[in-house]
């Protein structure tokens, strides 16, 4: 059980997005879009609907249109209002009231695990969510609140998986985890493991739940190689001392952060949009058609 509730989710922005260059040049990857919306949109609506409805954004350089994308731009508003579009108007006031996000920069992209330290203050001593916003996961079941599920079940950390193909887990954290009753205990997680190495096919994909000891093993992580402070050191810490869960998550999921996932997120999803669809299937057996 947890001793404290779970109300705050922590979204690390604050990364160089190298994978989607040169659109991330000038543009933050956390705003890159998705149909309609930018992937931070989905992915504090997916907070907000797993009931955790205090937002703290890790930003850094370049990043000031996430922020202006959830505050209230009254001179749209009022244009809106006056050219009539009442439908639009309400669209745009619900994104700068849906939530209330506070902003913390991390002065340098010094790591995934140093940008969730940068939100210590903030957590305190509560256990707390983190998201990355590019990994999209779309179901019937938001997928924080699968985690918030079994993080209520034992009072412990909680990290969201899927399962990957052999060839795919030379680029992803992977997992060895042993079954405890119902749940997925994890022993330990290793970073982008060659196939022969990997001790299984379940990767992390950006949904987290964790206790607030999480921050003392942040504090004691030393950089890897690269010079970044990496979650996964923090997360093996953790699971030597607490049990940390895995959670096999259902619904659709892109790795939106580089192109091939993005389009395939943008195909799908638009073919699935009421408004799009009818338009978009048509093109598309039109294109296939002639080829
Ligand atoms: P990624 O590993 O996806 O890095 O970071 P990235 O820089 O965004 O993208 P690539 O790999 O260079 O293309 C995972 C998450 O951690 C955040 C990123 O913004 C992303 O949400 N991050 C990473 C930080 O906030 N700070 C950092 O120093 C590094």
């Amino acid at each position: 059980m947890p001793k404290k509730p779970l109300r705050k989710v922590v979204f690390p922005a604050a990364g160089m997005g190298t994978r989607f260059l040169p659109a991330t040049k000038a543009i933050p990857k956390e705003m890159l879009t998705i149909v309609d919306k930018p992937l931070i949109q989905y992915g504090v609506e997916e907070s907000l609907a797993s009931s955790m409805d205090e937002i703290l954004i890790i930003t850094g350089r370049g990043k000031n249109t996430i922020e202006d994308h959830f505050d209230i731009s009254a001179e749209l508003e009022r244009n809106l209002l006056a050219v009539g579009k009442e439908k639009m108007f309400k669209k745009i006031s619900r994104i700068s009231r849906m939530a209330n996000i506070a902003y913390v920069r991390q002065k340098q992209a010094l790591g995934l695990g140093h940008a969730v330290l940068c939100a210590a203050p903030w957590i305190g001593d509560e256990p707390f969510g983190v998201q990355l916003a590019d990994e999209l996961i779309l179901g019937k079941e938001p997928a924080m609140q699968q985690l918030r599920t079994v993080h209520e079940a034992t009072g412990a950390s909680v990290i969201g998986l899927v399962e990957v193909a052999s060839s795919d887990v030379h680029k992803y954290g992977i997992v060895k985890a042993k079954q405890e009753g119902d749940l997925l205990r994890l022993d330990s997680m290793i970073e982008k493991p060659s196939a022969d190495y990997a001790p299984s096919n379940l990767a992390i994909v950006g949904r987290y739940i964790f206790t607030p000891t999480l921050f003392e093993k942040l504090k004691d992580t030393k950089p890897s190689i690269n010079g970044e402070i990496q979650l996964t050191d923090a997360m093996n810490q953790l699971a030597h001392e607490e049990a940390v869960y895995g959670v096999v998550l259902t619904g659709q999921r892109f790795d939106a952060g580089n192109p091939e996932g993005f389009l395939a997120a943008n195909a799908i999803l638009g073919l699935q949009h009421p408004d799009y669809a009818p338009a978009l299937t048509l093109l598309l057996a039109n294109i296939l058609a002639k080829n």
